[in-house]
């Protein structure tokens, strides 16, 4: 039985003094947030600016659980601009994303960076969020599969068994992320079942029936229940109903009831 996870993707949105206003009035939801999270697992992924205000306000709270939203696969040194994966886990950090659409395409970020990326925060006990998806044309095109087998099968050159138990794989069909389309329950379980079955072709079907998958692209709270309902659908990573506190805790909530 996979324990759902569902994931906040605030992207670069939510500043230091908003994510301690959004965590505050999150967690003194009157929906009894911890009775929720004993069954569903959630995480919020903060700008890293905005990570410590976020840890703070949790204050030692367990319902919550802290993500990066990217990562240096370099532990230290000369690297401008970027984030090692010792820093993270001084602030608390579990979770941190990977290989997002929006790394790939606007920052260039190949299968063999996300893969080493991966590698490093495995080795550093943080538990990867790896992101695969295809584009519109890709589909289209056809290629739906084999360019999913390529993201993970390069994404996981070198991961062994025991790293892939610590690894989310999130599903994010690109031409559903903040567009408002959101793939047919159809689309997205076929998606879901093919991503594990990749996973038992490189490893065994006992590691992909534990792998949990989380689907990713224009996830709300009024479709978060029949999607989450799919035998291999197992939580989600939300960009926009992640925002304002209610609309994800609605998200939450749909989430328990498809459980
Ligand atoms: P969206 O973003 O929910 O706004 O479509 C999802 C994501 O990019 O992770």
């Amino acid at each position: 039985m996979r324990k759902p996870i569902i994931a906040a993707n605030w992207k670069m949105n939510i500043g230091p003094r908003e994510a301690e206003d959004f965590i505050n009035s999150f967690i003194g939801q009157p929906g009894k947030l911890d009775s929720i999270t004993s069954q569903v697992d959630v995480v919020i992924a903060p700008p890293f600016v905005s990570i410590p205000a976020a840890v703070a306000a949790l204050n030692s709270s367990s319902a919550v659980s802290i993500a990066a939203q990217n990562m240096s696969d370099q532990d230290s040194g000369a690297y401008t601009g970027e984030v090692s994966s010792m820093m993270l886990k001084e602030l608390y950090v579990r979770y941190v994303i990977l290989g997002h659409s929006e790394r790939r395409t606007l920052y260039g970020e190949t299968d063999a960076i996300i893969n080493a990326k991966i590698k490093k925060a495995c080795a550093s006990n943080l538990k990867p969020i790896f992101c695969i998806g295809e584009t519109l044309e890709e589909r289209e095109g056809g290629k739906l599969e084999s360019v999913l087998r390529t993201q993970i099968t390069d994404g996981l050159v070198g991961v062994e068994e025991k790293d892939l138990k610590e690894i989310v794989i999130a599903y994010e069909p690109v031409w559903a992320i903040g567009t408002g389309v959101v793939a047919s329950v159809d689309q997205a379980q076929e998606a879901h079942a093919f991503v594990r079955s990749v996973v038992a072709d490189l490893y065994n079907q006992e590691a992909a029936d534990k792998i949990r998958i989380q689907y990713g692209g224009s996830m709300k709270a009024s479709n978060a229940a029949e999607l989450l309902a799919q035998p291999d659908i197992d939580g989600g990573l939300v960009g926009g109903a992640s925002l304002e506190s209610q609309s994800f805790l609605d998200l939450i909530k749909a989430a328990v009831s498809a459980g």
